[in-house]
Order: structure tokens, then sequence, then C-alpha cells
């Protein structure tokens, strides 16, 4: 997926696509886009048979996942047409979208019925890189393929890169003849999650990316899994990672960086001069080191001589930590708490049971997610006052890593028990074992915001919650 910087693929309602290539400082238009979900068969690499696949189709889908891009603080429009045979939504990972369009179900939005659509429309406030998803039986639906990539295009940082390229990983529980395993396994769901056996990097198995030598490059590396936590490298590259959750920070080295499921690291380097040279990025969890995608210096030769391999800094609301309010989130195995339980069984809840927890493994603060329903939903977590800071420290008493993601609000990061962790914004976060990592935020739109795991098999049996800004 090479996408030259200062070029921009805007795509009109009727599908029809027209590439722009904008100067330096012009003034980029509104984007909109039709997006169907819809099931696709196709044939996953090393398959001797079509998988059945749900996409968002926009139309052009030359890529997988499709990436859409917006423009900060432009007009972004995306009309959902659910032609799946199950109610859909579209959540924006990490968008600080308004609450009516953060697309989940009976909280913020109806369920998109099969046949029915949705339209969504806001200027994303903060530039980076963003995927989007649905929010209902998400495990089978990202399991299947049904998430794409949103990149919000910064005016401020034009020009920094030569080229700049999205890697977005993800495995799937496909088998040899293209039929899926469980996406939800109770072993898995109660442990670490259920893996995928073939792993991709943009719907390929270590693919050839080409740079030109020399170039400033930027790599916008996403993971799409639901389950995998890789720990990432590029060795030969001296290569730092200049945004985390598509937030730009003071850049560190990337070796060694864990992203776990929905996190995204925007990675930069400079090629090697030579033509031909590969930078392989890897997955160094394990001791054998596996190969995601192979980065090769190819074509003309570029001279970087003012290397600023940094983002302009991120303009987000600054919690103020001294005056900011404490919160405790603790991250334990679940059992079914029999007040929630009574409660959703007098509240009916969730006529539409795929939205509904059916197993339980995990709890936030002994608290176990119930699931929700048309005008039921159980209590908040906690409840916040728009505009006022708070701390939160997030216990994982768990023997398992969790991805901790919070809707609606980009939080700094501030620091682990644990590890050096250096100061970042983020939307996600990996909270390690026996772990505290603080987070601070300013509390942002009234709603309520789901706060969840993104191992989607632990957001699914329990682990998931809100938190209701007043
Ligand atoms: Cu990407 Cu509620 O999640
Ligand atoms: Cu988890």
């Amino acid at each position: 997926m090479p996408v030259l910087t200062r070029r921009h693929l805007l795509q009109s309602g009727l599908g029809a696509v027209a590439v722009a290539l904008l100067p330096r400082g012009a003034v980029a238009l509104p984007v909109s886009y039709q997006l169907t979900a819809k099931r696709v068969a196709k044939t996953l690499p090393g398959c001797i048979g079509p998988s059945d696949l749900w996409l968002y189709d926009d139309g052009r889908n030359e890529t997988l996942p499709i990436v859409l891009r917006a423009t900060r603080g432009e007009g972004f429009t995306a009309t959902l047409k659910n032609e799946l045979a199950e109610h859909t939504a579209i959540h924006w990972h990490g968008v600080r979208v308004p609450h009516k369009m953060d697309g989940v179900p009976y909280i913020t939005q109806p369920p998109v019925r099969p046949g029915e659509s949705f339209e969504y429309s806001f200027a994303p406030p903060d530039p980076g890189t963003f995927f989007f998803h649905p929010h209902c039986n998400t495990v089978e639906a990202l399991g299947r393929g049904l998430a794409g990539v949103l990149i919000v295009d910064d005016p401020r940082d034009q020009g920094l890169f030569d080229i700049e390229h999205v890697i977005a990983l993800k495995d799937w529980r496909v088998q040899n003849d293209g039929g899926f395993e469980d996406f939800l396994t109770d072993a898995g769901a109660a442990k670490a999650g259920s893996f995928g056996s073939l792993r991709t990097a943009n719907g390929m198995v270590a693919p050839t990316i080409s740079v030109p030598p020399g170039a400033r490059v930027r790599l916008r590396i996403l993971n799409l899994d639901s389950t995998r936590i890789p720990q990432l490298d590029l060795p030969g590259a001296k290569a730092v990672v200049i945004a985390t959750d598509g937030n730009a920070c003071a850049p560190f080295a990337l070796q060694g960086w864990r992203l776990g499921p929905a996190m995204r690291a925007d990675v930069a380097f400079i090629a090697p001069e030579k033509p031909g040279v590969e930078i392989p990025l890897q997955d160094i969890f394990s001791t054998k080191p596996r190969v995601l995608a192979r980065i090769v210096t190819a074509g003309e030769a570029m001279r970087s001589t003012k290397a600023t391999l940094r983002l302009p800094e991120a303009e987000l609301p600054q919690p103020d930590l001294k005056a900011a309010q404490k919160l405790e989130f603790t991250l334990l195995a679940g059992n079914p708490d029999p007040a929630l339980q009574a409660w959703a069984k007098e509240m009916g809840v969730s006529p539409d049971e795929i939205c509904l927890t059916q197993k339980v493994f995990w709890s936030i603060n002994r608290r176990v997610w119930p699931g929700m329903g048309e005008g039921a939903l159980p209590p908040p977590l906690a409840e916040l006052k728009s505009g006022r800071s708070y701390i939160a420290e997030l216990f994982n008493g768990t023997p398992h890593q969790h991805p901790m993601h919070l809707h609606g609000h980009t939080f700094r990061v501030l620091g682990s028990s644990e590890r050096d962790l250096p100061p970042h914004w983020a939307d996600t976060v990996l909270v390690r074992p026996k772990e505290r990592v603080r987070i601070a935020f300013v509390a942002g739109q009234p709603g309520d915001w789901m706060f969840h795991c993104h191992i989607i098999e632990h957001q699914e049996t329990g682990m998931m919650g809100y938190l209701r800004v007043a």
C-alpha cells in the first residue's frame, strides 16, 4: 500500500476515484465514502479454497484491509450499508468523534439492521493512524476481516517524509481449505486468546514493501488482530516510534515495542543508501523471530540531508495532573456477578444475542459485562464530569496481558510500576501481568464511553464496561 505524501486519494460519493496531488499547504477537500459491509469469497494466502470474509467494500477494494483518508479538521463522511445477515455499526477506533458517531449499538446508535444504512459524518479533530470496526459479535466480524484503516492527514507534516506505507497486521484462524476455526474458544478466551495460524501484513504473507534508497520512511503499523501481541523490530534500520496510536510522541527506539491488538505505531527511519537492501519487519516475541514484512530499497535514490524524524507535537486536551481526580480499574478473572446477572435477566437484556456476553472469564473492578440491549444498560464503571482531569490506575491482577481501550478519549500514559514506559498519548494501552499503568485524561464529551480489553475474546467474556461522562 504505497502512499506518497501529499497525494490524497479522494473518492466521490458515487464511487469514482480521483487522485489529486496537493501542493504543500493546499486546502484539502471534504471526503465521502460509501462502505458496504458484505460477505466476499476470497482465497487467503496458502489456502486451496476461498474463505467467507466479511469486508467493507468501498468500490475500490484495492487493499486488504481498505484504507480511507481524511484530513484533520475537514469533513469526513462514510455511509455504511449493511449487506450482512446480522446487524452491525462502525466504531472509529481512537478518533475523538461526537458521541453519536462512536458506533456502539444500543449505546451510541441503534444497530444498523441488514439492508439498512447509516451515515457517519464528523471532522476528525486529531491527525493520525486509526482504524474502524464493528462493535457487536466483534470476535467473528474481525476474525472474518471486517475492519478498515483510516488515516487522518496532518497538514502540518506534509513533506516531512519521502514515502509512507501502511502495514496492517492480522492473523487468520483459517484452515487449508479456507474454512475458519471457531473464533472464540473457551481455552483461548480464558487465557491469552485463540491465535490465528496464518499471519499476514496487508493480507499477504511477509510482503515486500519497497522504499527509495536514502528516503525518509514512515511506516504506519497497525495491529488489527484480535489476539496476537507482536514485539516489533526492524533490524538494520535505526527505527524510532514517532507516533503511538496515531499521536505524535518524543521519538523512542522501536526495538521490542509491544503492539497489542488495536494499537498502532508510526515508525520512521532513513532507508539505506544502496538499492536492494532488505530490512525485515520482525516480531521478536519468541526466540525465533518471525518476519512480518520485508522493506526493500529500490528505485531512484533520494538524499535526505535534513532528516527530522519527528512529527509536529500532538495537540490534545492536557490533563491537569495536580487537580486530577483518581480512578482505579482492577482487571481480574471474572465470575458472573449475581446482581448484574439478575439485572440482565430482569431487563431482558439484548434480545439480539450477538451483543450478549455468553461466557464469563474476566472482570473490571470485579464486575462482569453482562451484555446490552435496547434501553438497558448496566451501571457505569465510573461517572465523570466533562472537562475535569482524571488519573486512572489500571492494575492487572491476571497472568495475561490486556490492551485496554477507552472510547472517545486520547489519554496520556504516564508510566508503569514495572518498566520504563516512555510517556505517550494513546487510546489503547497494554497492561502486563502484575503491572500498574497510570493514565491521565480530560473527560470529553458527555455520554457513555466504552472501556474494554481489545483482546476481543476477553472483551466478549466480561472485560468490558463504560465510563459515563456528564
Ligand atoms: Cu476498537 Cu471498543 O474498540
Ligand atoms: Cu484482555
